[in-house]
């Protein structure tokens, strides 16, 4: 699969399963803009993609912040006359291994700002830069948790459950255009976030899993290419299972 002559911006790319997918897309010859709010870590990210002779171009975004969200597509679009892809993949779990009564509305607040206000200012942003071209892919990374909810995850779930409505919604009203809308929901992929959970909570997500393992990186990043290319052309507002089995609709 090629992206030559294709622009994607890789939101949460300092790390986990953004870093990967923005060194696939790279690799297979997208110009690749990566978004965080970590700079050290998106930096660290850019020196290691060009070791690799891979080009990161990095920008220090929070996406709960809509003028900053606007003002970076602005600029990738600029430079580069148009944005092709959009993968999602900023997240944060916020506090788990609680029950539902014992989380903190500040915390609830915090996870749905940036799980689900955050992917919908990036899709309100890129959208009109899409619709110029009549061309657009747009993926934002929800979970396995949106669907089935996890115990423990209440703020998280939720979240997940709200971006795979944004996605289901939005998909629809692009139909027409040539810009695909769609979600993807992994059960466990070890990164950072899953590492700082408590272990009983990611021994409960993983025995789950009916083949009785975690995903990989390249698993998401091999899935997330496909879902973004040229070739994914007749699907949209739709929520791609990456759980090992454990989803059953
Ligand atoms: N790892 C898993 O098992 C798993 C399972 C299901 C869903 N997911 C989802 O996949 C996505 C990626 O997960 P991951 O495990 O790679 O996470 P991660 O913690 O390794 O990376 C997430 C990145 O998002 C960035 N980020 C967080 N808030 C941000 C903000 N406001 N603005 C800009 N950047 C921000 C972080 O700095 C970090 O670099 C998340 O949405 C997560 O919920 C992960």
């Amino acid at each position: 699969m090629t992206f030559e002559q294709q622009t994607a911006v890789v939101v949460g790319a300092a790390r986990g399963i953004g870093r990967a997918v923005a060194e696939r897309l790279a690799a297979r010859g997208a110009a690749v803009a990566g978004y965080d709010r970590d700079a050290g870590a998106l930096a660290e990210a850019g020196t290691a993609f060009a070791k690799k002779g891979l080009v990161l171009e990095c920008q220090d975004v929070d996406i709960t912040d809509e003028a900053a969200v606007a003002a970076a597509i602005e600029r990738t679009r600029a430079h580069h006359s148009g944005i092709h892809i959009l993968v999602n993949c900023a997240g944060i779990t916020g506090k788990t291994g609680i029950p539902a009564h014992q989380v903190e509305a500040a915390n609830f607040e915090a996870v749905l700002r940036i799980n689900l206000t955050g992917a919908f200012l990036l899709t309100k942003a890129v959208v009109p830069v899409m619709l110029e071209q009549g061309y657009g892919r747009i993926l934002h990374v929800a979970s396995i948790s949106g669907k089935d909810g996890n115990a423990g995850m209440l703020a998280y779930s939720a979240s997940k459950a709200g971006l795979i409505g944004l996605v289901k919604s939005a998909g629809k009203d692009y139909a027409e255009t040539g810009i695909t809308i769609n979600a993807l929901a992994p059960a466990v992929i070890l990164t950072d976030m899953v590492a700082a959970m408590p272990a009983h909570q990611v021994k409960y997500m993983t025995d789950k899993i009916p083949m009785k393992r975690t995903g990989k990186l390249e698993e998401a990043a091999a899935m997330i290419e496909w879902i973004v290319s040229p070739e994914c052309s007749f699907t949209t507002g739709f929520c791609f299972d990456l759980s090992g089995g454990r989803a059953t609709y």
